[in-house]
């Protein structure tokens, strides 16, 4: 069933979808989270650093998938994902280093990287909360459009807009990633609850499209709305 929830700020998106993640941490602290990235999820990775510092949740047994990361980029890149999580959140919470898994983009073998990734999140007994972005083409995770519904985590060619769009966050004279690792659209649909956010006006079409309910392998975050529980909270896109 879809939940959905609009919203006239970014702050109110960030704190409705925070509260849906501090209320799963107070109900089962060991929980094991799906994680993203993008400008999206920043306000709200803000607030639970915050209640972490309180004391009202904690990290310490919290099991951390990230969707995606780039092919050729290494820890250190200001680029890569793994710096985006340590940044915005690892760094300020007390979780321990060894209970985050983010898809290694400069595995030698990518294609057992993502299989030991797929099993890795099984071993962990499986996403209990998945937290989603929308790319401007209906992408989730690096899932671009015409990715299977049936597909686990893969190696996949960005496409031309994504990498477009994805500029801002690499340094001058960096070129972007033209591959990406991402856990596939099945992979996504096996967490147990999901929570997608969605702000600004960037964002319209694919949420209109999202809306319409028609589930096409060319716009892969519509297969989302047949998940049993996933709660998409939006706006700004008026
Ligand atoms: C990237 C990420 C996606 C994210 C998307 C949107 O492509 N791989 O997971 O949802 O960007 O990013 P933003 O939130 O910056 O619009």
């Amino acid at each position: 069933m879809v939940k959905w929830i609009e919203v006239n700020t970014y702050e109110e998106m960030s704190r409705i979808g925070a509260e849906i993640f501090v209320k799963q941490l107070m109900n089962k602290p060991n929980s094991v989270l799906g994680l993203a990235t993008g400008g999206t999820p920043v306000g709200l990775y803000e607030i639970l650093v915050q209640q972490n510092k309180e004391g009202n949740i904690s990290f310490k047994d919290v099991v951390t998938f990230n969707l995606d990361e780039y092919v050729g980029l290494s820890q250190q890149s200001k680029a890569s994902y793994w710096t985006y999580m340590h940044e915005n959140l690892f760094n300020h919470v007390d979780i321990e280093e060894e209970h985050i898994h983010i898809p290694n983009g400069i595995a030698e073998d990518l294609i057992i990287e993502c299989k030991e990734y797929e099993q890795a999140i099984e071993s962990a007994g499986g996403i209990d909360l998945q937290l989603l972005g929308i790319g401007v083409n209906g992408h989730i995770g690096f899932n671009e459009p015409g990715t299977s519904f049936n597909s686990l985590t893969h190696v996949v060619e960005l496409t031309e807009s994504t990498r477009t769009e994805n500029a801002i966050y690499f340094e001058e004279g960096e070129e972007v990633s033209t591959h990406a690792l991402t856990m596939g659209i099945q992979s996504i649909m096996n967490a147990k609850e999901l929570v997608l956010l969605a702000f600004g006006e960037r964002k319209l079409d694919a949420m209109k499209k999202l809306q319409e309910g028609v589930i096409d392998e060319q716009f892969p975050a519509s297969q989302l709305i047949t998940h049993p529980n996933i709660t998409i909270i939006y706006g700004g896109t008026k």
